[in-house]
């Protein structure tokens, strides 16, 4: 066979890791003589990786978060009375494998979703299956969807390893039939000791009045809150510095 016609029976094969570096590898054999075990070795190799980095990649598209942040990309010192070690705490995904939860309550811009999609992404990475969810957006759309995709949705809901319910409640009150979705999901989850990770703005003393169900809120939160991290974020908003320093910039630009 010739090398071209290696690389292809290799791509029929499905072996395309191996197909993409097969050249190099071969340049690499030839001019430093070595054993032929040490190439083979090196191309499975190349096989492995490649497969790896794309169910990382399908992981992470699975789990419809839109940015990678990290926890490395985040600035401890403006706000520095946030729970950091909490924070990397989470990011250890223990609390994953134990079926616990956690709940980042604070005030606006300090970071909340940041730090949980930081900890989801974090999750696709080592195998995990994550959902991150805008829940006031998505509970919308779920209560708009026709029966079977309501159906798919749920199931979105509740089979992954974790899910992130980011910004709970920054529409204010929702309505009846997202209260009664975000009810199922913690009940399913917490059946099955599945993690849910939420962010909010809202002090969970006020979550009775969002739902518009007293009652409806304690049995959500009594669930929640077993077994839960209680991160407070507590600070001033990034995104108002980020602001002000846009009109520093424009102002120093301006003749
Ligand atoms: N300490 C920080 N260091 C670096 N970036 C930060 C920090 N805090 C917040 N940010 C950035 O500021 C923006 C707003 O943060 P984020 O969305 O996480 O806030 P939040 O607490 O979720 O706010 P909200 O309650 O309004 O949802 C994001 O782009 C985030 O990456
Ligand atoms: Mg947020």
């Amino acid at each position: 066979m010739t090398l071209h016609e290696i690389e292809r029976a290799l791509r029929e094969l499905r072996l395309s890791g191996i197909a993409a570096t097969l050249s190099t590898r071969v340049m690499q054999a030839q001019s430093t003589q070595e054993p032929f075990l040490d190439t083979f070795a090196a191309m499975l190799q190349d096989e492995l990786d490649r497969r790896r980095s794309r169910l990382t990649e399908r992981r992470f598209k699975q789990s419809r978060l839109d940015e990678r942040p990290t926890l490395n990309d985040f600035d401890w010192r403006f706000n520095p009375k946030l729970p950091r070690q909490a924070c990397f705490e989470l990011h250890t995904l223990k609390f994953v494998s134990e079926g616990g939860n956690a709940l980042i309550i604070g005030k606006p811009g300090t970071g909340k979703s940041h730090v949980a999609k930081a900890v989801a992404y974090q999750a696709t990475l080592q195998g995990f299956d994550v959902r991150y969810v805008e829940a006031d957006t998505e509970f919308a759309r779920h209560a708009l969807s026709s029966t079977a995709e309501q159906a798919a949705l749920l199931r979105s809901f509740i089979e992954p390893d974790l899910i992130v319910l980011d910004d709970l409640f920054l529409a204010r009150r929702i309505s009846e039939a997202s209260a009664e979705l975000l009810q199922t999901v913690v009940h399913q989850r917490y059946k099955q000791r599945r993690s849910i990770v939420v962010t909010s703005n809202r002090v969970v003393q006020d979550w009775g009045k969002y739902l518009g169900d007293a009652t409806m809120a304690t049995t959500i939160l009594d669930r929640l809150m077993h077994r839960a991290a209680m991160l407070e974020f507590e600070g001033k908003s990034y995104r108002l510095k980020e602001a002000a320093s846009r009109i520093a910039l424009n102002t120093a630009d301006s003749p």
